[in-house]
């Protein structure tokens, strides 16, 4: 079992506290959609952190130990990493940023558990960007980042399997929160703009 990466937790009133004047922007969307390509930019251009949560998850994943050949298992397999752990690791990233004007968590929520339990740092997001994508368009981009050879996951079966999870665990998550939908097909201009526009509302 994946134990918290946290020491016993900083009281969670005083992470809501931490956070109560920060923006906080949750990205999802399928596997490829662009979540990282636009949090990338987004965080250039207002000074946000950009929290992907795959990215903590492959930088836990390199770790020789137990654990992180555990995380890295379940990534290969394109399946989700338990929640609680990835709820610890979120908090303990916002509550090390604590200076930044916003965040822009990347894959985060994948459950419906998850988007509850991110109630435990007291405040929800200030709204939550869909990124929406055809299969067919996601499998294309990841296939040909795959070629780069960047990414483990990059290849048929974990890419099929990573969109299986995302349409059984991940869509109810859409389904469930008052979301922001922005087409993901578009060229990366073009949506950099729309979610701009977003975030633009929010001063
Ligand atoms: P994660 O790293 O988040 O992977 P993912 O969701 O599969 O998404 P990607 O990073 O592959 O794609 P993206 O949507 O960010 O698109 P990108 O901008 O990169 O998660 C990895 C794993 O970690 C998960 O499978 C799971 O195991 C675990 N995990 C993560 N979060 C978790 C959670 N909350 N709970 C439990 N487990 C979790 O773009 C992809 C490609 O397309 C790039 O080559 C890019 O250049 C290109 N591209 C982007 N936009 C466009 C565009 N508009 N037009 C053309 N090409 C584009």
């Amino acid at each position: 079992m994946l134990v918290s990466p946290l020491p016993p937790a900083q009281p969670l009133s005083l992470a809501a506290e931490m956070l109560k004047s920060q923006v906080i922007i949750f990205v999802i969307g399928g596997p490829g959609s662009g979540k990282g390509t636009q949090c990338e930019r987004l965080a250039a251009k207002y000074q946000f952190q950009h929290l992907g949560m795959g990215n903590l998850l492959r930088a836990e994943a390199s770790e020789p130990t137990r654990q992180g050949r555990q995380i890295k298992d379940i990534m290969l397999k394109g399946a989700l990493v338990p929640s609680g752990f990835v709820l610890d690791l979120l908090n303990e990233n916002l509550l090390q940023r604590e200076e930044a004007k916003g965040f822009l968590v990347n894959g985060f929520p994948r459950e419906l558990n998850q988007a509850k339990d991110f109630e435990r740092v007291g405040r929800p997001p200030n709204f939550v960007i869909v990124l929406d994508c055809s299969t067919e368009t996601m499998i294309q981009r990841l296939l040909l980042r795959g070629q780069t050879g960047n990414r483990a996951d990059d290849h048929e079966s974990c890419i099929r399997q990573r969109l299986e999870t995302h349409y059984s665990l991940c869509e109810p998550v859409i389904t469930a929160l008052f979301v922001l939908q922005i087409i993901g097909e578009e060229p990366e201009d073009a949506i950099f703009a729309k979610c701009c526009s977003v975030i633009d509302s929010l001063r």
